[in-house]
């Protein structure tokens, strides 16, 4: 499937008081047209890749997969395909993503009631592009482009149905945009790949970016929302958040749940049987050897994000806890 079709409720405001009322909006603005760049000619695309040593979220450091027995019982050759194959389903996720944040900034110009907001939105709609531009010219070298996994598609498509514009900005730009920043800026220190790292050194500037504007937007905007409004978007954020912590990727035992997913494909190719793998990773979750020594991105960007902009009130919260966030 190539093409699929949503239909989404967009209320697209005119504004026609063009000051400045936003500044701080109005200056990010400012910053973005200055930082542009080109994905064709500022990304080193001379270099090679350094297959096995990409790398990606789920083993940071490289340490934790070689342990495993189904890893282990692998050819040299196999074993560097397995790694390649990996991170491009990991960065395929995250091109599925940026084709999100694509057509979201793009239903934001229109959504959004404040002239600063619909610029800016403009220049995020421009660094979407770039990202998709290089992160699937980067996996087509790599490997190849895998589908989208089922809950990223499911929160995702939540984001551009939602009927509020600040559902969209806060599932996009301050959890999603928080999730990929910090899991760009974690690649950079731990990839041993040149081209990745300056990929996604740029990718992660832009995303900081995306993220401030959330978190701008949202300070501003949240407190002037009726209540029940308010309370629909905090909602809406602990749904997300729940998607994603329960089958988003930051765990192998998760994820798939009865669905066939493409992450399966990655085991199947290099002839590793799925389940057996998941058996063996389940089976050693506890033991500290095998332990996921990356950061956590959830604790360390999404959820203190959604706290700064206020939207883990103590309705909510209960919700949190029930997912582990120490809130
Ligand atoms: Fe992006
Ligand atoms: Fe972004």
């Amino acid at each position: 499937m190539s093409l699929e079709e949503i239909v989404t409720p967009l209320t697209t405001l005119w504004k026609f008081d063009y000051e400045s009322n936003i500044k701080a909006l109005r200056s990010l603005y400012e910053t973005a047209k200055k930082e542009q760049w080109n994905a064709a000619t500022d990304i080193p695309w001379e270099l090679e890749i350094n297959k096995e040593g990409v790398g990606d979220i789920l083993d940071p450091t490289g340490e934790r997969f070689p342990k495993y027995d189904f890893v282990k019982a692998l050819s040299d050759e196999k074993r560097e395909q397995f790694a390649a194959r990996r991170s491009a389903w990991t960065l395929s996720q995250f091109l599925h993503g940026e084709q999100g944040a694509l057509l979201c900034c793009g239903q934001l110009i229109e959504a959004v009631p404040d002239i600063d907001g619909k610029l800016y939105a403009a220049t995020q709609v421009v660094d979407e592009a770039r990202h998709v531009e290089v992160f699937h010219r980067y996996i087509t070298r790599l490997d190849q482009v895998y589908s989208i996994e089922p809950s990223l598609h499911k929160v995702l498509n939540a984001i551009l149905q939602a009927d509020l514009w600040q559902m969209k900005c806060v599932g996009m730009q301050v959890i999603t945009e928080s999730l990929a920043m910090g899991t760009f800026k974690s690649m950079k220190e731990s990839t041993q790949d040149d081209l990745l790292r300056n990929v996604v050194e740029l990718t992660a500037q832009d995303e900081a970016r995306h993220v401030s504007y959330g978190l701008i937007y949202m300070k501003e905007e949240l407190p002037r929302m009726p209540d029940p409004d308010r309370e629909r978007v905090e909602d809406f954020a602990l749904g997300a958040v729940r998607l994603l912590v329960g089958g988003g990727g930051d765990t192998e035992t998760t994820g798939g749940g009865g669905i066939l997913s493409s992450r399966k494909l990655v085991y199947s190719e290099v002839g590793i049987d799925y389940d057996e793998a998941m058996a063996e990773i389940g089976a050693k979750a506890n033991d500290p050897e095998f332990a996921n020594t990356g950061p956590r991105m959830f604790d360390d960007y999404v959820v203190p994000q959604l706290q700064r902009v206020g939207l883990v009130t103590d309705r909510v919260a209960p919700g949190y806890r029930e997912l582990g966030f120490d809130v």
